[in-house]
């Protein structure tokens, strides 16, 4: 079809009279300067790049929707879980954590499940994993815990040492290195694998009753996974497997949907609970606290741009909207901190007035809040800027505050007082059918094989013999080194 032909503008919207030829003192003379076409295109081109995500940098979205599929107005407010049916846009991002944006998509990392939910209260994220418990669980360690899994600073190689050095003095870690070297290690596709939360969270209900909760998302596409050898050869072939199915399925129709659930805990059971349920490294029994339906989520339609739609995708735990808050896990706690402080180095002051992180058109933003680098709507006007004010400016709802709870203690650096690192762990080899064993701890040894020192290596082989004394000495017997006596 003929087109009518567009003129070609410069960033200021002037018409550029030349894009294929430099200005230059005579046909083979020097470029001059006065080349203002040229003098912005190399200069924007400088500019391309921001800084990549420190951690899930490569990674790849979608559009969607959810939709409420049971009631769940007896555990909260959130408006947009407020009637069965109710659909609310949303964005997911899923990722793997240690490698460069460049880097496979096929290697052995949790994967990341960030979801972003365009409600009518304004935007709700829930940034979780494929896994529902976590390496660490004091956010002071997370920097530490990824220096690990990042490239050594001499060699600017991953480093097995720095890994199991670090794994083998946080036995709080074996349950998450357990699932990591599990069949669910490498999952096939980023369409074939559950969500968590991980974190537990607080839903507060219109009467003002607060609930403890944790999030599972069920992939309805089923569970499949890659075993090491395939995930390998994948890494050269295609290291952009999972973002090619993901944008593939949803351009053939094929979307991918995932149920929630989640699993519910009266708020006074945390006291007596046996052990910390606040603690990110433990699973709460299903059994005490059975799946909850709440909704399914519907990825339908892909991004139009990926720098616009993706990589300035801003997504934080600490956006909340009523009915939904935090709860005291140490981890989240400083999750609170870190994911938007990246924001503003990342993408910028302003990032949450971009349109992939902006609420929804019928959501307006109301606030004290000015100027900053790229301010670029009209920055409240001629409004009033501060409060308290004689001009009717927004005014905060109490009835929106936060849950209020009790909280009492001496304000010190604690440790947390559960050291059964092992019976979860343990539980987990004990399920696994014998062939998915023997994958576990071929995992294991191929990983700790690259581990120089046995003093780490034996560290680690005690913690797995206290989940079992089966998987230490198989971990043991891969390594052809003999369990230490005291495991
Ligand atoms: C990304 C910090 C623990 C899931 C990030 C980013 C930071 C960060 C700084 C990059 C954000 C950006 O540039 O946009 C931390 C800290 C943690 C922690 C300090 C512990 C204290 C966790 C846990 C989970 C998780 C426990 C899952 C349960 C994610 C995901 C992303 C991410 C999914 C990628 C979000 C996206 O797709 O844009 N984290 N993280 N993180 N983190 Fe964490």
């Amino acid at each position: 079809m003929k087109q009518q032909k567009q003129y070609m503008t410069n960033q200021a919207g002037a018409p550029v009279g030349d894009n294929q030829n430099s200005i230059t003192a005579g046909s083979r003379g020097p470029t001059l300067i006065q080349d203002v076409h040229l003098l912005e295109k190399l200069a924007h081109f400088n500019r391309e790049r921001i800084p990549e995500r420190v951690v899930h940098a490569k990674g790849a979205g979608a559009h969607g929707y959810f939709e409420v599929t049971n009631d769940v107005t007896a555990y909260t407010k959130a408006a947009f879980l407020s009637e069965v049916g109710k659909r609310t846009p949303m964005f997911a991002r899923f990722s793997t954590v240690a490698g460069e944006k460049g880097s496979a998509d096929s290697v052995r990392d949790p994967r990341g499940f960030a979801l972003k939910f365009y409600t009518e209260e304004g935007n709700y994220d829930l940034v979780g994993n494929n896994t529902p418990v976590f390496f660490v669980r004091d956010a002071i360690k997370f920097p530490d815990f990824i220096h690990t899994q990042k490239r050594n600073p001499a060699t600017n190689l991953k480093d097995p040492n720095a890994v199991w050095d670090f794994f083998s003095l946080s036995p709080e870690s074996l349950h998450q290195v357990t699932i990591l070297h599990s069949d669910r290690g490498i999952p096939a596709t980023f369409r074939h694998m559950n969500g968590y939360g991980s974190h537990t969270f607080k839903w507060t209900n219109a009467q003002g009753e607060s609930f403890w909760v944790k999030y599972h998302f069920k992939t309805e596409q089923g569970i499949k996974n890659m075993d090491e050898a395939t995930g390998q050869k994948l890494a050269g072939e295609n290291p952009d497997h999972a973002t090619e199915d993901l944008y593939v399925s949803i351009d053939n129709g094929d979307f991918p949907t995932w149920k929630l659930y989640v699993q519910i805990m009266p708020l006074e059971d945390a006291d007596t609970y046996r052990f910390d349920p606040f603690d990110v490294t433990k699973v709460w029994s299903h059994k005490d606290y059975p799946l909850v339906e709440v909704g399914r989520m519907v990825l339908d339609r892909n991004p139009d741009n990926y720098f616009a739609e993706v990589e300035q995708a801003a997504f934080s735990p600490g956006t909340l909207v009523p009915g939904i808050d935090v709860s005291p896990d140490k981890m989240l706690q400083g999750r609170l901190f870190a994911y938007s402080d990246a924001h503003r180095y990342r993408v910028g002051a302003n990032h949450e007035m971009l349109p992939i992180n902006r609420p929804r058109a019928d959501v307006e933003v109301r606030n004290y809040q000015r100027d900053g680098a790229m301010r670029f709507d009209q920055n409240g006007g001629g409004s009033v800027n501060y409060e308290p004010n004689s001009f009717n400016g927004p005014q905060a709802t109490p009835e929106n505050k936060q849950a209020a709870y009790p909280v009492s203690g001496i304000a010190d650096s604690v440790a947390y007082d559960h050291h059964d690192h092992f019976t979860q762990a343990g539980d987990l080899y004990r399920l696994m059918p014998e062939d998915e064993k023997t994958r576990l701890i071929d995992n294991i040894v191929g990983s700790m094989k690259g581990v120089a020192s046995d003093e780490i290596k034996l560290r680690q082989i005690e913690h797995f013999y206290k989940a079992d004394p089966e998987y230490g000495q198989r971990v043991a017997d891969g390594l052809g080194l003999s369990v230490p006596a005291n495991a």
